[in-house]
């Protein structure tokens, strides 16, 4: 559950506002003038990308909680429109997920129409005759995503549960197929799993965890198939969030690989067993969380979206009055890696047309004994400095933003934090490395790890070099 929002400390927004400016990304979505945090509904439809997202349409924290929603037809420049799915004084509109219902399955449309449905988490206020409910409800749309009406039987599904929340709906099979949500039991670590056949009525069907990483609750899951490289086979992947207790602190982002037959997922090899196991981070950065993919990609792709910010600080950082970005979108395939496991690559979408966005694409070396470092800055020595260290006897890169701007505004902010090397040759790494606004990417040897952070230099981030560093 998200921590109780904090307000900005007093005198924090004008300085905030005045910084604000250079900090604000080009490709990473952000509000116009409110917060967010996880990306919700994301649906590609009639040739649009629809982004809707946990919005508080009244202020620059977390608060009461409606669907915000942008729209894109390149998935990297974003219109954002009226709140698509308004709270109101009973009910918040939590997160979930959003599907076509191209057979009208839940009968909505009318002839020659198709319903696109939202499927919410009603987190039901002190002001309703439910107070602390969560129980999953349906809004649904008749003209292509613009105008929005909440299913007049709503909830749809509830256990009387105060932490079942964010359901992620997914059409399984052909034309005799099923809709499958997964959704959370928060506090338990358990991904519960439900089936039906019209949307409004669902069928307990299975559950998964706890598992690997539980010392927070889980959220925000999804799952769904990748190909296998070189064979025909499918591998299942199923993604949660955790907070806190995720690799870098706080929140982030964990997922497992597995099989998945229309009921119940089961991992390959989990963390207890002797062999390798077959989960691990989708980004070893503090900026990462409740990442969930697109329904009805085309081509096949699986494209996600994560939420660039972590539970521990985000209500703190220093931009105004907008607070929080999405990452890039990134599209996700298996890769078969030296060792033999099968992991999770991203590679992100990024711009194709001059823009403030910066990209820097390099072959560092990190054979045993090199240690390099790759510096960003502003050019300005007071206007910060991020550095990426590459270290071949640990083989590990780690980013340290301590040093890069704003950091003190909370404790857990100023940080160093670590992903391990895994693909290569041994003798060198590749890196991605993206720099749009207070946001970096970082994606390691074709995207087998990734950090991703927030940063607050007081100028842009526009120069970068290597030094070779001294042997500890
Ligand atoms: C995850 C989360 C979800 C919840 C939403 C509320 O960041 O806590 O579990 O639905 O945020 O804004």
């Amino acid at each position: 559950m998200n921590p109780t929002p904090t307000a900005p400390a007093p005198g924090a927004e004008p300085l905030a506002a005045a910084a604000t400016p250079h900090l604000r990304p080009v490709a990473h979505f952000t509000a116009r003038d409110t917060w967010l945090n996880d990306p919700n509904g994301l649906l590609h439809h009639a040739g649009v990308y629809h982004l809707f997202f946990q919005n508080n349409r009244e202020g620059s924290t977390w608060g009461p909680m409606s669907w915000g929603h942008a729209t894109s037809t390149d998935l990297v420049t974003w219109s954002e429109h009226e709140v698509a799915i308004p709270n109101t004084p009973e009910e918040n509109v939590f997160s979930g997920s959003a599907v076509a219902d191209v057979r009208n399955t839940a009968g909505f449309a009318g002839p020659g129409q198709t319903a696109l449905v939202a499927v919410y988490t009603s987190a039901y206020t002190s002001a309703s005759s439910r107070p602390g409910i969560q129980a999953q409800s349906l809004a649904y749309s008749l003209d292509d995503g613009r105008s929005w009406t909440r299913y007049a039987d709503n909830p749809v599904l509830d256990t009387g549960s105060s932490d079942f929340r964010d359901p992620k709906v997914f059409w399984y099979g052909g034309d005799d197929g099923h809709w499958v949500m997964v959704a959370v039991q928060a506090v338990d670590r358990q991904v519960v799993v439900y089936s039906s056949t019209d949307l409004l009525h669902w069928a307990p069907e299975s559950t998964f965890g706890p598992a690997h990483a539980v010392e927070g609750i889980w959220e925000c899951p999804d799952l769904f198939p990748l190909a296998v490289p070189g064979t025909d086979d499918t591998k299942w992947v199923l993604v949660v969030s955790l907070n806190p207790g995720a690799v870098a602190g706080g929140s982030g982002t964990q997922y497992f690989l597995g099989d998945f037959d229309g009921s119940t997922f089961t991992a390959d090899r989990l963390c207890d067993s002797t062999e390798p196991a077959d989960h691990d981070w989708l980004d070893y950065g503090r900026d990462y969380y409740a990442a969930v993919s697109f329904n009805d990609a085309p081509d096949g792709r699986r494209l996600t979206i994560g939420w660039a910010s972590n539970w521990d600080y985000a209500n703190d950082t220093p931009t105004h009055p907008w607070r929080s970005a999405m990452s890039l979108v990134r599209e996700l395939r298996l890769v078969r890696c030296p060792d033999g496991r099968l992991r999770v690559a991203q590679h992100p979408v990024l711009p194709q047309a001059p823009s403030a966005v910066r990209v820097f694409d390099l072959e560092v070396p990190s054979a045993p004994g090199d240690r390099t470092e790759v510096v960003l800055s502003s050019g300005d020595p007071d206007g910060g400095t991020l550095t990426i260290a590459l270290d071949g006897d640990e083989r590990t890169v780690t980013l340290d933003r301590t040093r890069c701007g704003a950091v003190d505004f909370h404790p857990a902010f100023p940080s160093v934090d670590a992903a391990p090397l895994i693909g290569g040759d041994g003798a060198t790494t590749h890196l991605t490395i993206v720099v749009d606004g207070c946001i970096v990417e970082v994606y390691v040897d074709g995207g087998l790890a990734t950090l991703t952070q927030q940063v607050f230099p007081h100028q842009p981030l526009t120069t970068l070099h290597l030094e070779p560093s001294p042997a500890r």
